[in-house]
């Protein structure tokens, strides 16, 4: 085996967030590391120098500067990578992060005009990429696929950009966008972006009483989408689910006059396509008659590019909202060094994501294409028609760098060209792999990733995210709000701005300012929680409120709870997360029926089906626990401590149950677990 002899810093005296690797001011890395942890996985000498940051010792100095000089560091990223018409103001960015101390504000490089558009596509033409693919898309069906280079997508976003325009969108406009992984869902959001509209991309999963939600929150001038779309061996009817959702948010007094949809043409034919005249329009028909090339709309950084709904603890939805410039530079840094990404190399990276989550926005559509990187998008499931399916790809297209969330283990495929492998949500065991493995540490709030292994310049631990990128600053806190050292655990705040962090959210800037910054003052609060360890490694410990991570996607158990609950026979329910094989985490649901009505396995049936048709499939629960009453405490409050015990079948680590309401309750649910 290969001896790493470098030395390393000690990270003890380091700013707050890195933590510490030693003890000792210099080790041997690997040898001294890796005879007390078992589980350490080095990087392999060949890889770590080929990496962009080649040592943790590279990596210090940066994180030092980007630290001690954020605007200094981001600055000089800015201007050296991207283009900017107009350079920003005396300031490069400036925070209040303290509800104390005002309203809660973060600007980065404001004053300065540039537009994400221009630096995805034009910048990179004019610097020769023009021939160069950007997109590759496989179909669902084996067989089927296109590309489009540099130039092409920019003609084909121009033409889109020029129909929204004649329809009377404008700069700060919105435009929601359902459509499934075809290349128009990335042309959508590039045309949105060169006109200054902001997109809201609304995952093709969700039911049309959320894309109703979402439309009447944000009021879109136009939607997007297309007829039908294959997923797996299953046609799903888009049209159909706007078309309801276009009925529901004009009884909240908001309608849309143009549907544009894109005909996808091996789904459904256009003449069994419901049509309404007047308003819905097919793509085809339309934007290929306009001129392919578009004027950019010149925004400044704080102008908002885009709102992505996302789910939180209680109520609605929340509207995130990204704003230009600070968005555009995290992204294009974090895809880079976080997938150690080089320009001169023609490197083809996947992105299992959908663009209906921040993981698609940021690592499909913008950190990749402003790196002039090659994408491949995958219509399908990663499933289908067989779980070898995410393999072939990987060879077909000679994947370099891939990135995926599902819990893949399938081995028996060549991945010869695979050189990075990143997991965002759940840890893989990286031993088994030939490959660097990035556990990367993020939320939709953070525009791209926090915390996260820069392949080659650190040992990994399986399981943790490691260390924190350039510019982040995390910290555990305890309950009283006091920030705490060394090993521990805790809560995971984040100490100052950075770049990619989101500005508000869309119309509730008191939500904004309650949800985050309230539990905390002075810090941003994730939601995480966290522990460090000795040798100052994170180590996410799951959310500490009500939200679940399900393959990926992101819900709220509160939202699960409130469509159960509409079920005309469901008279209260309780949600909570469950440890899942596949999915990461599994959606348990505690359900107290009506007086009179028997529980069966119908209504377990209709149940799950109110979840369906109010959220959307993949929000279904997993599990469906009858209850014939809660655990609660006297005043009332559901003690979800003791439901997650109970899904999880601890049935002898339920803790202190003194404060329930009725003691016999637990010991009823405990004997209804088997059932
Ligand atoms: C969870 C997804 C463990 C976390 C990019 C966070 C993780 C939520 C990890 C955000 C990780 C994300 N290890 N948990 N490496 N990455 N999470 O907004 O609970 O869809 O708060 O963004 O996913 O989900 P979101």
């Amino acid at each position: 085996r290969h001896r790493w002899t470098r030395q390393v810093e000690s990270m003890a005296s380091f700013p707050s967030g890195a933590g510490k690797i030693s003890d000792s001011n210099a080790v041997i890395l690997g040898e001294a590391i890796a005879s007390e942890e078992k589980d350490l996985v080095l990087p392999s000498h060949d890889f770590s120098g080929q990496a962009l940051i080649p040592s943790q010792h590279k990596y210090l100095e940066m994180y030092r500067r980007s630290i001690e000089d954020p605007a200094g560091f981001w600055s000089d990223i800015a201007l050296s990578e991207l283009y900017w018409k107009k350079k920003w103001g005396d300031e490069v960015y400036s925070e209040n992060l303290h509800v104390n101390q005002g309203n809660i504000k973060i600007q980065w490089f404001k004053g300065g005009i540039t537009n994400m558009c221009y630096n995805c596509l034009d910048r990179n033409i004019h610097a020769g990429l023009g021939n160069k693919i950007a997109l590759y898309w496989e179909s669902n069906e084996p067989g089927f696929d296109s590309h489009l280079t540099y130039s092409h997508l920019l003609h084909r976003v121009c033409q889109l950009a020029n129909y929204l325009k004649s329809i009377g969108v404008r700069k700060g406009d919105a435009v929601v966008v359902y459509l499934p992984m075809l290349l128009e869902l990335p042309i959508s959001m590039l045309a949105c972006a060169r006109i200054g509209a902001l997109h809201s991309v609304v995952f093709a999963g969700f039911s049309s009483d959320s894309l109703a939600q979402r439309i009447v929150d944000c009021r879109p001038k136009v939607v997007i989408t297309c007829n039908a779309v294959k997923r797996g061996p299953k046609t799903i009817h888009l049209k159909d689910i706007v078309d309801a959702a276009l009925i529901e948010s004009a009884k909240d007094g908001v309608s849309i006059d143009v549907c544009l949809t894109y005909d996808n043409q091996s789904t459904l034919k256009r003449e069994s396509t419901k049509w309404q005249e007047g308003r819905d329009i097919w793509w085809q028909d339309v934007v290929p008659t306009h001129p392919t090339t578009c004027e950019v709309e010149w925004v400044d950084a704080e102008d908002p590019l885009f709102l992505l709904y996302t789910s939180g603890s209680t109520g609605r939805p929340k509207g995130v909202v990204h704003t230009t410039g600070g968005y555009m530079v995290y992204t294009a840094t974090t895809f880079k060094y976080g997938f150690d990404y080089k320009e001169s190399d023609v490197y083809w990276y996947w992105c299992t994501a959908d663009c209906g989550w921040i993981t698609g926005h940021s690592y499909v559509t913008y950190g990749p294409l402003l790196n002039g990187a090659t994408v491949v998008v995958y219509e399908g499931a990663p499933n289908y028609p067989d779980s070898g399916r995410c393999w072939d790809i990987v060879d077909k297209y000679k994947v370099t760098i891939f990135y995926t969330a599902p819990t893949l283990y399938v081995t028996s495929y060549s991945r010869k060209s695979l050189r990075v492998l990143g997991s965002a949500g759940e840890p893989i065991n990286p031993s088994a792999w030939r490959c660097p493995i990035s556990d990367t540490w993020w939320q939709t709030e953070t525009g791209g990733i926090m915390i996260t292994p820069l392949p080659g310049a650190w040992p990994q631990k399986p399981g943790s995210a490691t260390f924190p990128f350039f510019g982040v600053q995390p910290v555990i806190m305890d309950e009283k709000g006091n920030e705490i050292d060394g090993e521990c655990s805790g809560y995971l705040c984040v100490k100052g701005s950075w770049p990619g962090a989101f500005r508000t959210l869309y119309g509730d800037h008191e939500r904004y300012e309650t949800t985050y910054f309230r539990p905390f003052p002075g810090y941003y609060f994730t939601g995480d929680g966290c522990s460090r360890d000795k040798d100052g490694y994170y180590w996410l410990t799951g959310r500490v409120d009500d939200v679940i991570n399900v393959s990926g996607h992101r819900i709220g158990t509160a939202e699960v709870e409130s469509a159960l609950v509409s079920h005309p026979q469901c008279a209260e329910a309780a949600v909570v997360g469950v440890e899942h094989e596949v999915k990461g985490q599994g959606i348990y649901a505690f359900v107290t029926i009506v007086e009179g009505v028997s529980y069966s396995e119908q209504l377990r049936k209709s149940l799950v089906l109110a979840v369906r048709n109010q959220i959307g499939a993949f929000a279904a629960p997993d599990k469906i626990h009858w209850a014939p009453a809660l655990p609660k405490t006297r005043s009332g409050k559901i003690m979800r401590r003791i439901l997650r015990k109970i899904a999880a079948r601890q049935f002898d680590e339920l803790g202190d149950t003194s404060t329930l309401a009725e003691s016999g309750v637990v010991d009823q649910l405990i004997a209804l677990a088997g059932s």
